[in-house]
């Protein structure tokens, strides 16, 4: 496991979301007030990205044919996607925003 700087601390605000590439992996990075979360951009329907999804609660809603994902878990919990995506452990230091990949 490696952890690798994605962002700075003041380039999301909370509630925003952003595309970031890491490790060779595609991964949405959220900004929620409760703290910051990853999972994997792609969404398993038909691989839209995630990070372009509305996000309520915990909730993200994919752009295009409306699956939810839990961006805490990668659950899915709403159709039609069936599969869930992955999560990334997300560690603040300092101004650095970073995720563990494998
Ligand atoms: S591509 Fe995400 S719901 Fe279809």
């Amino acid at each position: 496991m490696a952890l690798l700087t994605v962002a700075h601390v003041s380039e999301l605000s909370p509630g925003e979301a952003r595309a970031v590439e890491v490790g060779g992996r595609a991964i949405a990075l959220f900004r929620r007030e409760e703290g910051w979360y990853a999972i994997d951009n792609t969404c398993p329907h038909r691989g839209c990205p995630l990070a372009e999804g509305e996000v309520e609660k915990f909730l993200v809603t994919c752009p295009c044919h409306g699956s939810q994902f839990d961006i805490r878990t990668g659950a899915v919990v709403m159709p039609p996607a069936l599969a869930p995506v992955r999560p990334y452990r997300v560690v603040v230091q300092g101004e650095d925003v970073q995720i563990e990949v494998p």
